[in-house]
């Protein structure tokens, strides 16, 4: 005997313990362990099986109408990858999707909607198609096709449907809230691991170079002895760079949250602490949204500049700055370090000054250098809003 017989004309008493039994093996499988694609397998056969139909299948769309899951139920793999593409939510599924009800068609190809089936899609007839909704949120949907006994679809499969749909929201509504805590334990874990670095490795090298810096003044030494020893506290520091590195790329993930101005103020927070010397950052509140690419780009040329002060300046404070002017941004390093001969910017093999060129060019932008010998160095790029 058949569900779908049972749902609607038969009222024998073995009929409703095979419907409770397929409804309560879908609320197991919503609360079993399972992957959420095994969820929503259990549940798209189980609909099948409830109201008889050849076939069924469930689908969960991503924000940009793509599919996070495409589940079927009563097609072979072989004939589901012969088909020429998954669904892309055009005509019947599409009015699913944005649909609050359920559709019930007895013949797929008479509704205005449907705009027929992709090459080697196997023929399909009657049609009953639920949306998956959870307080107002459309989380998907679940249909099925052609009951195999030929009978249109009714409305007591329509109920049942519709319940089981309920399931699938569970389903997918758990799936969603373990997917947010994982990547809240994620990111906690990077934070520790971070701050570990931190507070511990990092102050534990400093350590290090203090009890190195003091024996110096304890030993006579050579200008060999001395250059070797300096060679020691470089590396020392370079460490110390390479760690702060690590840091940083396991908050960028983070970072990518943060405004433009927070990237800056956290460069020269890390800046002070590295180079010992005073940085301020001033950023007007009001500034516009910055594409991730420019964001990326414009902190990369900051993060060379600061870099080339501790370098080279011997500065005591740098700044920070950034402007709107018209339709352009300029942000601008300055330091009151030692200065150098910018035209030299064109001889030096090195990369620095280079790349930051570099990509200001590639944002549509420029980069200027005022500088002179004793008075100071100022980096300046400007970049169009919209290259
Ligand atoms: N703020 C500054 N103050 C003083 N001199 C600077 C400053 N910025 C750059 N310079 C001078 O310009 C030169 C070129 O800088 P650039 O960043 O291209 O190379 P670098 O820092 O020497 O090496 P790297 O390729 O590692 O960046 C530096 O060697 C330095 O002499
Ligand atoms: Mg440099």
């Amino acid at each position: 005997m058949t569900m779908k017989q049972s749902s609607t004309t038969d009222n024998s008493p073995d009929s409703r313990p095979n419907m409770l039994d397929a409804l309560s093996r879908a609320a197991a499988a919503v609360t079993s362990d399972l992957s959420l694609p095994r969820t929503l397998q259990t549940i798209t056969d189980i609909a099948r099986e409830l109201v008889n139909a050849r076939y069924a299948a469930l689908g969960v769309p991503n924000e940009d109408g793509t599919l996070k899951a495409f589940i079927t139920s009563g097609m072979d793999p072989g004939e589901v990858r012969g088909i020429a593409h998954e669904p892309r939510g055009l005509g019947l599924l599409g009015a699913l999707l944005e649909s609050d009800h359920p559709i019930r068609l007895n013949n797929i190809a008479d509704d205005p909607r449907s705009v027929g089936f992709c090459e080697h899609h196997p023929p399909m007839t009657q049609f009953l198609g639920v949306p998956i909704i959870s307080r107002g949120e459309r989380l998907g949907n679940l249909y099925l096709t052609d009951p195999l006994d030929g009978e249109p679809f009714d409305e007591d499969d329509e109920r049942l449907i519709v319940l089981l749909s309920k399931h699938a929201a569970v389903a997918i509504l758990n799936a969603q809230l373990s997917e947010q805590l994982q990547a809240m334990a994620l990111s906690r874990e990077r934070d520790r691991i971070g701050m570990e670095l931190h507070d511990g490795v990092i102050q534990s090298v400093y350590a290090v170079g203090m009890k190195l810096e003091i024996l110096r003044g304890q030993f006579p030494m050579s200008q060999e002895q001395e250059a070797q020893y300096q060679g020691i506290i470089e590396d020392l520091n370079q460490i110390i760079e390479d760690i702060r590195l690590y840091i940083r790329n396991l908050r960028s993930a983070r970072e990518e949250q943060a405004t433009f101005g927070q990237q800056l103020n956290n460069l020269a927070r890390h800046f002070h602490d590295f180079a010992r010397v005073e940085a301020t950052v001033d950023v007007p509140p009001t500034l516009r949204t910055l594409t991730q690419q420019q964001r990326h780009s414009l902190t990369q040329i900051v993060r060379e500049a600061l870099s080339n002060v501790a370098r080279h300046a011997h500065a005591t404070q740098v700044r920070i700055t950034v402007r709107e002017v018209e339709n352009h941004l300029t942000v601008s390093v300055e330091d009151n370090g030692q200065g150098f001969d910018p035209s030299i910017a064109e001889k030096t093999e090195s990369f620095g000054l280079r790349n930051m060129e570099q990509r200001a060019r590639r944002m549509g932008g420029q980069l200027h250098i005022e500088s002179e010998e004793g008075q100071g160095t100022r980096v300046i790029v400007s970049v169009p809003f919209r290259p």
